[in-house]
């Protein structure tokens, strides 16, 4: 275990994170989740002038969304690929009055204990070493009666059919050689609420947003599985049994079945929130 200091910069899929694959991802996720999360969105009883964090905001997908949605609300985004926050601070700058955007890494953000209304974290704790303390960073920045809303991605949650290849098997296979290489859990989703019940919260649920070929634009929903293989399919190469053209030759079978007309295919998306309790045991 890396001494306290040196955790604010853990990063494994910093590569990744700053790739154009990335800024894609994020778009077509957000284009796929986000219908399917208002509503769980707007369960929270928050506040007019709510303050909201979204930690590790990437683009400001989300962050830009959250501020569409609670327009009294004053949101701020924080990440550490610096290209990302520029990326935000641009493409929403017609925002910049309630929304901002801050390098700060979610294992030590800078603000004050009980600073936010609703803190929410976006498809980040499976893809850095220890969920537990972003989880105990987050809590301790919401003030109690707030909200924490966490995706929590879990990647033995994607079915596709069978074809010459058995999806099944990369995402068997995949996750958890990558996940034991960077020392993540790319299950994480299964375990999150585990992570949350540790830390004494109240009202702990857990939903999914169904990204699937029925719910979701078989575009946008292969736009994803394009930008994971384009991001993702060296690095599977190099730390998992899976060459990257046998992951390149996965990925494409994937895609070519969402976008056919006649096949299904589903990847579960874990949403979790609970509420800081007031009296904390
Ligand atoms: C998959 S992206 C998700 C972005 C955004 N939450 C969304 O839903 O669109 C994960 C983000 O976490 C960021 N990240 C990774 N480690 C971080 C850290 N220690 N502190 C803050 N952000 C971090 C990455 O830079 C990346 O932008």
């Amino acid at each position: 275990m890396p001494a306290q200091s040196a955790v604010t910069d853990l990063n494994p899929q910093a590569k990744q994170m700053a790739d154009e694959s990335m800024v894609r991802n994020l778009a077509a996720q957000a284009q796929a989740i986000w219908p399917q999360e208002v509503p769980l969105l707007r369960r929270y009883s928050l506040p007019p002038e709510s303050r909201i964090l979204d930690a590790g905001c990437g683009t400001g997908e989300a962050a830009s969304r959250l501020a569409d949605l609670f327009p009294r609300a004053r949101v701020l985004g924080v990440d550490i690929v610096d290209a990302h926050l520029d990326f935000a601070r641009t493409r929403y700058a017609h925002l910049a009055s309630r929304l901002a955007f801050e390098h700060q890494s979610v294992y030590a953000l800078t603000a004050a204990d009980a600073s936010f209304d609703l803190t929410v974290c976006r498809h980040v704790v499976h893809a850095i070493p220890y969920p537990d303390r972003v989880i105990a960073e987050l809590v301790r920045v919401t003030r109690p009666g707030g909200h924490l809303h966490v995706i929590a991605e879990d990647y033995g949650m994607l079915h596709f059919p069978r074809g010459a290849l058995d999806p099944s098997d990369f995402w068997h296979l995949v996750p958890a050689a990558f996940g034991a290489k960077t020392e993540t859990d790319l299950f994480v989703g299964r375990n999150a609420f585990g992570l949350l019940a540790a830390m004494n919260l109240a009202d702990i649920t857990m939903d999914y947003i169904v990204v699937d070929t029925v719910r979701v634009a078989r575009g946008t929903f292969a736009a994803i599985l394009e930008a994971w293989r384009d991001g993702y399919a060296e690095p599977i190469g190099e730390l998992t049994p899976i060459t990257r053209e046998s992951a390149l030759a996965y990925f494409d079978q994937m895609i070519a079945d969402v976008r056919d007309p006649r096949r299904y295919a589903v990847w579960m998306v874990p949403v979790l929130s609970a509420r800081v309790p007031f009296a904390r045991s």
